[in-house]
């Protein structure tokens, strides 16, 4: 007997299930996509039903819509695990003073950097900050990202980090692309606070902590807690300290490790069970064998080194010769890497990281949704998962990441809804 579905996504060319084991694809496993060639995919209320070859699939089902996918290919959509939306404003004059030879490490000690995005976003009213972040989300979605994280962090004071959070919760109710949220008053040392580094962390846990698990508890909101753990702004010691105080307050954990220097940071992710730890550059081997034990996705940001013009990149073979699980995300910031774009963080990764195209696309769905806690619901497209799939413009999923600087998408279906 015929079932009626709401959505037939048929006739692709490729379907790339990218299947999980129960977890991300671990190690070697990483690239494996469960390709099905002439593939079909049937939707009903927002979730896929079924996966399969299209004649088989076309016999079983009939559709109120359906998508001819003919001579596309089809994969999960992407999730960009680690962005530092929302912020307001730019820094364009600091990109010119880079380009004539300044670090971004010395601007941001002169004051610049991180700090001149706190004074633009502390000064924009929460509806400036909603609306300079719409445009950003709804390219991100364009170009195939339909789940994202979002940070605080540019606030670095409770009322203004308070304001970060609710435009998060704003923007999720204004658009399609999901954001989970995750708390980093601890991102940089703010200028009131130069020179009293611990003053600020005894604020951070004494009361900006506390505020923001309050807030999470009145909005129903899970929080991450994230710090940036990095020479010359919090050390390994401050990081456990703001961790292990946000782990009792419920937060769950991710941390920016080793981008410029390796503290140690990832080992502590690891330990203290967190969901990600993310940049990994200057990732000391100890770390790196610790990624393979633990539970913890390692996120690489090629975009950052990228952005930076920087020579390192994520030693991304020797994590998964150690057995962890590797996810690629933007770091989309107006700071280091304001790329928008999963398609050209997976062009960096195969050409910096020595990537294939296949195990760039599943670290860019199915490991990047893991590296926020959602790989139950969304990153492949496995029977009982949200319908979040991109239909491309090419037939071969090989052409991503070969090709650059151009979108591939073609068609963006969120949850079962056909976006364009
Ligand atoms: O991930 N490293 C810290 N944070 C960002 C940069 C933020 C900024 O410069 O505004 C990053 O690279
Ligand atoms: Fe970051």
């Amino acid at each position: 007997m015929m079932q009626s579905v709401d959505l037939l996504v048929h006739s692709a060319s490729q379907l790339c299930v990218v299947p999980g084991p129960a977890g991300p694809q671990r190690g070697r496993e990483l690239g494996t996509l469960g390709l099905i060639e002439d593939g079909t995919v049937a939707v009903q209320d927002g979730r896929i039903v079924a996966t399969g070859p299209t004649a088989e699939l076309r016999a079983r089902y009939t559709a109120r819509h359906t998508l001819d996918a003919h001579g596309r290919c089809v994969i999960p959509g992407f999730v960009d695990p680690h962005t530092h939306l929302p912020w307001y404003g730019d820094r364009a004059n600091e990109f010119e003073q880079r380009l004539a030879g300044a670090s971004y490490m010395e601007i941001m000690a002169a004051g610049g950097g991180i700090m001149s995005t706190v004074r633009q976003t502390r000064s924009a009213t929460l509806e400036a900050l909603v609306a300079d972040n719409l445009p950003r989300l709804a390219r991100m979605l364009r170009h195939g990202t339909t789940s994202a994280e979002a940070k605080t962090g540019y606030g670095l004071e409770t009322a203004a980090e308070l304001k970060q959070l609710e435009a998060i919760v704003a923007l999720i109710e204004r658009q399609p692309v999901e954001l989970t949220a995750t708390f980093l008053p601890a991102h940089a040392v703010p200028a009131e606070y130069q020179g009293r580094t611990e003053a600020y962390v005894e604020l951070v846990i004494a009361e900006m902590l506390p505020a923001a698990a309050k807030w999470m508890a009145g909005r129903g909101v899970r929080l991450y807690c994230d710090v940036f753990c990095e020479e010359g702004v919090f050390d390994l010691a401050q990081t456990r300290r703001i961790l292990e105080a946000a782990r009792a307050l419920g937060f769950g954990l991710k941390l920016h490790a080793d981008e410029f220097a390796g503290l140690g940071g990832t080992s502590l992710a690891v330990e203290l069970g967190a969901v990600s730890a993310d940049h990994l550059v200057q990732t000391p081997p100890a770390d790196i064998a610790a990624l393979g034990r633990g539970r913890t996705v390692a996120v690489s940001l090629p975009g950052t080194p990228f952005g930076l013009a920087h020579r390192d990149y994520t030693p991304a073979g020797a994590i998964l010769n150690a057995g962890g699980a590797l996810a690629l995300a933007t770091d989309c910031n107006p700071g280091t890497c304001w790329c928008e774009s999963m398609q050209m963080v997976i062009a960096l990764a195969c050409r910096y990281q020595g990537l294939t195209q296949a195990q760039a696309l599943a670290a860019a769905t199915l490991n990047a949704a893991h590296a926020i806690g959602r790989g139950d619901e969304i990153g492949s497209l496995e029977t009982g998962k949200q319908a979040d799939l991109l239909i491309l413009d090419v037939a071969d999923y090989r052409q991503l990441g070969y090709r650059f600087g151009a979108n591939l998408v073609h068609t963006v279906v969120k949850r079962g809804h056909v976006l364009e």
